[in-house]
């Protein structure tokens, strides 16, 4: 993908504007939004800022307030934008102040246009060598969904993308889906200040670097695409908004973890069809197996493949419980149990309040083994999907149940 370099020029002068617009020209793939700032300040284009590649700005590098708002916006943008600073005067003392704020270049004004051409340049370059760098290889769609609510979609999607994320080694995004009871950044303990609504609102703008904006980053390095805070109207969300913001998620990430709420809407089958695989989470109860068959013949329907189906079974205890034996499971619903991960209540819950992963509150337990596990077990090149159960056994109460 070629992309534009946004470049936001925050100017006090209009020679200095000229100056600008002549050296962009210049350069292909430059989207400047040239801005003259007065009394309001550069830090009032602060949102705009951190949708950008590149900030030129024009200060008086004499005037210790100038110097302050600079520190500002490196320290708010500095991690994502290259922050420039121009200026018509200014002494070496000035110069090491701001290089020292984390200013990537001061570019003085008689030489403005000339240096400026050459660091867009440069910037362009290497932006779109980090952006190949990040297609290859193009990232995995890992989706989870409940056969009931309340079967543990969340606490597994969590987990494996934490534990995805904590191994260092790459880049991961949990996308929280459940647009109305979303509960991915509570249970990380995250106060977003962006949210998925504000990609919802405008897909035309969904490109890797807005999308990034929207996220927040736990300790982990896992980079949490949040759900709105509150219930947004009642419209019906057209699907195909789901391809640019798994797009641009997949371009810039080795792993996007989907969290699913349990609804067939256009914008789900459209995630559904991306994602692969798509696990099904499901307990060892009637109620959650029925559900599950009844998931399982929706997602046929929907052309969901089922080689990439997993069936996921929480809360496994090895034990019999009511009627039904974990060994029952398979020819039930028709398809062998991708993975279990244990009951603990104790230790799930506590994370849950906690907001923080499993393996943070107790490391050493079965639970967190397997949910470590799993991780490790999308992480590797490829693996292994488990084949249908074979026949399923005839007769038994059960069955019935489960007869179409
Ligand atoms: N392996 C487990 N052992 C014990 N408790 C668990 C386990 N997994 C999840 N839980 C608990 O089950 C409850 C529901 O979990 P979670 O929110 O992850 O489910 P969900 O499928 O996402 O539900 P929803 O339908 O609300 O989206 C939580 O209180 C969680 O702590
Ligand atoms: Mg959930």
């Amino acid at each position: 993908m070629i992309i534009g370099l946004k470049v936001l020029a925050l100017l006090t002068e209009p020679a200095t504007a000229r100056e600008i617009n002549e050296a962009a020209q210049g350069v292909e793939g430059i989207d400047l939004d040239l801005r003259m700032v007065g009394e309001e300040g550069p830090l009032s284009h602060i949102e705009a800022a951190r949708l950008t590649h590149l900030v030129l700005l024009e200060i008086d590098s004499q005037d210790e307030g100038d110097l302050q708002r600079t520190r500002e916006l490196v320290a708010t943008v500095g991690d994502r934008a290259n922050v420039f600073v121009t200026y018509a005067q200014g002494d070496l003392k000035a110069l090491r102040t701001l290089m020292r704020a984390g200013v990537r270049d001061v570019l003085p004004q008689p030489e403005l246009p000339d240096q400026l051409a050459r660091e867009l340049e440069g910037v362009l370059v290497s932006e779109r060598d980090s952006l190949r760098a990040d297609q290859a290889p193009r990232g995995k769609a890992i989706a989870f969904l409940n056969a009931k609510g309340g079967a543990g979609a969340t606490t597994l999607a969590t987990n494996v993308a934490y534990h995805l994320a904590a191994g260092g080694e790459a880049k991961v995004a949990i996308l929280d889906l459940d647009l109305q009871f979303g509960a991915v950044a509570m249970s990380l303990n995250l106060r977003p200040e962006r949210t998925i609504q504000d990609a919802l609102d405008a897909p035309e703008r969904v490109d890797p670097l807005f999308l990034g904006a929207l996220m927040t980053e736990h300790d982990s390095g896992l980079h949490v695409l949040a759900a709105p805070e509150s219930i947004q109207g009642s419209g019906e969300i057209p699907g195909e908004v789901a391809r640019p913001i798994l797009g641009a998620a997949l371009e810039s990430h080795d792993y996007v973890i989907l969290d699913l709420p349990r609804v067939f809407n256009p914008l789900m089958v459209t995630t559904l069809a991306i994602a692969d695989p798509v696990h099904l989470v499901i307990q060892q109860d009637i109620a959650t197996l029925h559900d599950a068959r009844t998931t399982l013949d929706g997602l046929a329907t929907l052309g969901v493949r089922a080689e990439k189906l997993e069936l996921l079974l929480n809360r496994a205890t090895g034990k019999r419980l009511g009627d039904i034996r974990e060994e029952d499971i398979p020819a039930l619903l028709g398809r062998e149990i991708g993975a279990r991960v244990h009951n603990d209540f104790e230790a799930a819950n506590r994370a849950q309040a906690e907001g923080r992963p499993v393996a943070e509150v107790k490391s050493q337990s079965p639970l967190a083994r397997d949910l470590q596990a799993l991780a490790s077990r999308l992480a590797q090149p490829s693996q292994a999907t488990p084949g249908s159960a074979g026949d399923r056994r005839k007769g038994g109460s059960l069955w019935n149940l489960f007869r179409r």
